[in-house]
């Protein structure tokens, strides 16, 4: 398969075809799989509603494309690197056959439990090699994945599975992350209790710890292998089914299931894998984020198999043993392609660079950056000690809701510039918006980031509610995507994210949302409101300052601060724990009695210049006592 982009100038041209002619652009994209039956028409349409759809009537299966094309061209090659998070356990090499006979494996085992083509399955699991296979194997019978990242709480895990009536759970004992085993099964026992649609808990076992066992619905995961065979033809599906689901934060209290379809979400996440890293047959790749996110999903399992690569999961962390780890197994494996988020990159640049020094990096030809934008330090302390300024860097945008990656240098193919994501891939129409939903068409200028054209891999809807879906993304700049965030553009037509123009904070590259985490908060029996809101952070980027009221004559002691920490991280995780929890009396409100955030997250950031006239709050003294209470 190739279609790869090799110079500035072919870049300039393709870009130029894939908006002039988008159909023709994709049908030669699309031509590179390997689809049951072509489709009949390369795609619709129609954002009012909104509709998109793309490869219509076209036939196939995902893991057809990402396994059983490669089994005669490269079956013997390693398809998957799995690194233990202890650097003295096992690493395991798994090649295309290996994996297609796993995962064709465990497709039966969802079979014989029960799941049947369109079923939901939900997948609670650590970073272990069965996570990528279970993946897959429910792609194989058509069965829609949904994975819940393994650090939620049982709370946030219930809630998914509910949301998306999931009839199988697949988890583990525990997970190793680092010196910290995650007990897995006791938090998914708990969300059970709570979720009637689950018919069996399918259970891995990684740390044999002791668990609670219901004989009525889990069964081990290496008892249901011994049952059954490697043989499991593909289902067929038309390119519009679900291939899965995956939930981001968003604004209001319930997570956003966001829908990917199977032809689409397979033609851009590939295409966009092998262009902006300009992987080569052979390279070994390395994606750090969770397949609990969509990088996982994309940028570990998806693009790199579909296109016949090597591709590296890690299951443990950046600092684990030490913060030299990235590099180590860098070194260990020769990576070519590297791609992690600034929060980690941050995190380990406050670690003296003999850590990354001692390793022999000369393998490494690509670096990458996603979740969040990268601040110009950060990104020079990337390029200078992993890249030895010889590596390109492609800060890449993009969202869940994308699929894939929007805006990215190609490569060492278009020049990356720092704080930059750059310019948008073939097919990609983006564009600045004034606030009255004017298209800006000056080059130098900041504005709204929208998109003007569908392009294969957007999110279809949100599950189950196809109104909010029209609401959030839709609504607000009509003939647009809107995905939430600002941005500038240089008189080159490079894009800078600036960041999110909604409720949501990005904290160590992990999409919250604030309201959410508000109402966990205002759970705890002694609390009346609160109002959550970001603030900068050296390593995090950002991290979250939470203004609490309480009742009379409650104590706003420690204890209170912890219980309110406590409360946060069963609702949602630990990730989500503000580190910053003020008391106050009051919340600067607009006399409709929406809260002020604007306002709180620039006293939060310790900048209380400039608040922008508040003579027009309800309760404008609130600020001033606010204010104080920081000092
Ligand atoms: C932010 C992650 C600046 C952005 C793939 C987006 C970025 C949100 C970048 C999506 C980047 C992602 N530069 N900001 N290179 N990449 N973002 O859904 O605010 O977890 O809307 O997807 O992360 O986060 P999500």
């Amino acid at each position: 398969m190739n279609f790869q982009i090799s110079s500035l100038k072919e870049y300039q041209e393709t870009y130029k075809k894939s908006i002039e002619n988008p159909s023709e652009f994709w049908d030669e994209v699309a031509s590179h799989f390997y689809w049951r039956e072509k489709w009949e028409k390369t795609f619709e349409y129609d954002w009012s509603i909104p509709e998109t759809k793309w490869f219509i009537g076209g036939k196939l299966n995902i893991t057809e494309n990402c396994l059983d094309r490669h089994l005669e061209t490269r079956g013997d090659q390693t398809a998957i690197i799995w690194e233990p998070n202890n650097p003295k356990d096992t690493v395991i090499h798994v090649t295309y056959k290996q994996l297609h006979s796993k995962v064709c494996q465990f497709a039966n085992v969802l079979k014989n439990n029960g799941v049947v083509k369109g079923d939901r399955v939900c997948i609670y699991m650590p970073m272990v090699l069965e996570l990528s296979i279970a993946v897959l194997a429910c792609a194989r019978i058509g069965a829609v994945h949904s994975v819940v990242f393994a650090g939620f709480s049982s709370t946030a895990l219930a809630a998914r599975i509910n949301d998306a009536e999931c009839k199988i759970l697949l988890t583990a004992d525990g997970g190793f992350r680092g010196d910290k085993i995650t007990p897995l099964k006791d938090i998914a026992d708990e969300a059970l209790k709570t979720c009637p649609s689950i018919q069996k808990s399918i259970v891995y076992q990684r740390t044999k710890q002791n668990v609670f066992w219901n004989n009525k619905i889990d069964v081990w995961w290496h008892d249901e292998l011994r049952k059954v065979d490697d043989n499991c033809p593909a289902e067929v599906m038309d390119s519009e089914d679900m291939l899965f689901i995956l939930y981001t934060s968003g604004s209001t209290g319930k997570p956003k299931g966001m829908v990917h379809t199977c032809g689409g979400y397979m033609v851009y996440a590939t295409y966009s894998f092998q262009n902006v890293f300009q992987y080569k047959q052979g390279d070994v790749y390395w994606c750090t984020a969770d397949i609990g996110w969509i990088t996982g999903h994309s940028y570990i399992v998806y693009g790199p198999l579909a296109s016949g690569a090597t591709t590296v999961m890690f299951e443990g962390v950046p600092s684990y043993p030490d913060f030299g780890r990235f590099w180590e197994v860098c070194e260990k494996h020769k990576v070519n392609q590297f791609y992690t988020a600034p929060t980690a990159i941050r995190a380990l640049a406050k670690h003296p660079t003999e850590l990354v020094n001692k390793y022999d990096l000369s393998s490494l030809k690509v670096l990458g950056t996603v979740g969040e934008p990268i601040n110009e330090e950060a990104w020079h302390w990337y390029d200078d000690n992993v890249g030895k300024n010889k590596c390109p860097i492609v800060d890449t945008w993009w969202q869940t809701e994308t699929g894939g990656m929007m805006i990215s240098s190609l490569a060492g193919v278009t020049n990356d510039k720092p704080t930059f994501a750059t310019l948008p891939l073939p097919g990609i129409q983006p564009v600045l918006l004034d606030n009255n939903g004017e298209e800006i068409t000056k080059q130098k200028a900041e504005g709204i980031l929208a998109i003007k054209h569908p392009w294969p891999s957007l999110a279809r809807t949100i599950y189950g509610n196809h109104e909010r879906y029209k609401n959030v993304y839709f609504s607000a700049y009509p003939n647009h995507y809107f995905p939430g965030d600002g941005a500038l553009r240089d008189e080159n037509g490079n894009y800078r994210i600036t960041g999110r123009v909604d409720d949501v904070v990005i904290v160590s590259g992990h999409n919250l949302g604030t309201a959410p985490i508000e109402n966990a908060i205002n759970e705890h029996e002694k609390v009346v409101e609160s109002a959550v809101v970001g603030f900068p952070h050296d390593i995090k980027g950002n991290a979250l300052c939470a203004y609490v009221i309480t009742y009379d004559n409650v104590d706003e002691s420690t204890d209170l601060i912890n219980e309110i920490k406590q409360i946060v991280s069963d609702f949602i995780g630990p990730i989500a724990k503000p580190d910053k929890i003020i008391f106050v009396s009051g919340l600067p409100k607009t006399r409709s009695g929406k809260i002020m955030r604007r306002i709180l997250r620039k006293i939060a950031s310790n900048d209380v210049t400039n608040l922008g006239d508040i003579s027009t709050l309800l309760n404008p003294n609130v600020v001033e006592e606010i204010i104080n209470s920081f000092k």
